[in-house]
């Protein structure tokens, strides 16, 4: 196996910096040149070049944009769990899910948007709570529609995919027994809750697709983070536009709308915080 020249030069890292803000408006400050080469040195090494800087050469050639996708997707942070900070999942089961199904009894129909999904724990999460609390639902048509910047994270959420650490972390055993099947070390979601996720590639930063629905819930976590306040500010204003009136958007526990010059309104539901257009 060929070595990795350890230290990034500071003209790598400056143009990988540009390169994942330009594409995915993830800012990296300049204490994480550790993190650029933990994630990059790999890929520099999959592909037989020296360093990070043969990495950056082979990005500035023409026609790399696969590679600049491998490169921005490196770079992302992956990091979920099944009824991740749990409190949001309590408020869909008691308070959410009960009034929705109050207030749209007329339509019968319900959309759920996932966002930044990553390898789908989230969005399995609601479907098996659904499936789980709310047999009325059976004939409403649902939609939860889970998206991520990456196409690589996405083809695994699809795949439904979970290895034993991931089925340990937060989700309950009952729900691992009845919606995962086990095969050669791997924990498999059962077809009928992967079939309740759509999948689509969406990147926060770009226009949202026009065929998205009106949505009534909303998780949006554990992403801006990683955002400016300005671009936090741009993607909530576009998340508001494709939310009915009367729905809840969910953010990430260190996540808040404050300060960002947006339209959402701060609710208290138990112990979970989540915040409605207004
Ligand atoms: C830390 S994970 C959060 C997963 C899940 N929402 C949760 O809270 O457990 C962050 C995800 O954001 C995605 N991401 C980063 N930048 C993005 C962007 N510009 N548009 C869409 N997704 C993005 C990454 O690919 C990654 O899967």
């Amino acid at each position: 196996m060929s070595t990795i020249a350890a230290a990034l030069d500071p003209q790598s890292f400056n143009f990988i910096t540009n390169l994942v803000r330009s594409k995915s408006a993830i800012v990296l400050e300049s204490g994480k040149a550790y993190l650029v080469e933990s994630r990059l040195s790999p890929v520099a090494r999959e592909l037989g070049l020296k360093n990070i800087a043969e990495l950056v050469s082979e990005l500035q050639k023409p026609g790399s944009q696969k590679l600049t996708q491998r490169v921005v997707e490196a770079m992302t942070t992956n990091e979920t769990s099944f009824f991740r900070d749990i409190h949001p999942f309590t408020a869909l089961k008691e308070k959410i899910i009960p009034n929705l199904i109050q207030r749209r009894a007329k339509e019968k129909s319900l959309s759920i948007w996932s966002n930044a999904c990553s390898s789908g724990q989230e969005p399995y999460t609601i479907a098996m709570l659904i499936a789980e609390h709310f047999p009325i639902l059976k004939d409403w048509k649902i939609r939860i529609i889970s998206s991520d910047l990456s196409s690589q994270i996405l083809d695994r959420a699809r795949l439904g995919e979970f290895n034993q650490t991931e089925v340990n972390r937060g989700l309950p055993m009952n729900f691992l027994l009845k919606y995962f099947t086990k095969n050669e070390g791997q924990w498999k979601i059962r077809d009928e809750i992967r079939k309740m996720v759509e999948f689509r590639e969406l990147n926060l930063v770009e226009p949202f697709p026009a065929l998205l629905p009106a949505m009534d819930i909303v998780f949006l976590r554990n992403v801006l983070i990683y955002f400016s306040p300005e671009t936090k500010s741009e993607i909530l204003k576009k998340v508001h536009k494709v939310m009915h009136k009367d729905s809840y958007l969910f953010l990430g526990g260190s996540e808040t709308t404050m300060n960002l010059n947006v339209r959402f309104e701060r609710e208290q539901l138990g112990s979970a915080v989540c915040y409605r257009p207004t």
